[in-house]
C-alpha cells in the first residue's frame, strides 16, 4: 500500500488538461494501486490522477458502501448524459467543504480497464455525479467553478468526498 500526497485546489496542477495513457505499463498499474489506496484512505468516493500530481486521464471511483467495488477508468469519456440532480458535492482537493452542483442524473460512459480493454458504464445518481465530477478533473475543472450557492463547511467527516 502507498499513499500519494493529495494536491489542494491552489495548486496549478488541478488546471491542467491531462494526457491519454497509451499503454499499461507496470508504473501506470502502480499509479492505479496508489491511487485506490489514497481514495480509501481519504474515505473518498473519487479520484482523479492529477489530485496526485500525475497528468494522466485515470480516475478511480468506488461509490459501494464497503469500499470494495473499485471502479477504474483509462482514457474515459463521456457518451450519453440525460437528466438532471442538484444536490452537494465534495472533493478530496477540498477536504472538509461541500458545495450543490447540478450535474446529469444518468451517464453513459466508455473507457480502458487496466488490460487496456475498452468497457461501458452507466450510471445514475451518485455514481453519475462521481464520473462527471472525476472526468472534470481531468480536463482541470473543479466543482467550486459549477456551484449553484455557496461553498460550506461540512462537519461530518463521512461525507462522501470526490
Ligand atoms: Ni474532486
Amino acid at each position: 500500500m502507498a499513499l500519494r500526497e493529495i494536491r489542494v485546489l491552489g495548486d496549478e496542477i488541478l488546471k491542467k488538461t491531462c494526457r491519454e495513457v497509451k499503454e499499461m505499463t507496470p508504473r501506470m498499474k502502480e499509479l492505479v494501486n496508489d491511487m485506490l489506496d489514497t481514495m480509501y484512505e481519504a474515505n473518498g468516493v473519487g479520484l482523479a490522477a492529477p489530485q496526485v500530481g500525475i497528468l494522466r486521464r485515470i480516475v478511480v471511483i468506488d461509490i459501494s458502501e464497503e469500499q470494495n467495488e473499485p471502479l477504474i477508468m483509462i482514457n474515459p469519456r463521456l457518451l450519453e448524459t440525460e437528466g438532471e440532480q442538484t444536490g452537494d458535492e465534495g472533493c478530496l482537493s477540498l477536504p472538509g467543504k461541500a458545495g450543490e452542483v447540478t450535474r446529469p442524473n444518468y451517464v453513459k460512459a466508455i473507457a480502458y480497464d487496466t488490460d487496456m480493454k475498452e468497457f461501458e458504464v452507466e450510471g445514475t445518481e451518485l455514481l453519475a455525479r462521481a464520473i462527471c465530477h472525476e472526468l472534470d478533473h481531468l480536463d482541470g475543472h473543479m466543482y467550486v467553478e459549477k456551484v449553484n450557492g455557496p461553498i460550506h463547511d461540512v462537519n461530518n467527516e463521512e461525507d462522501e468526498q470526490e
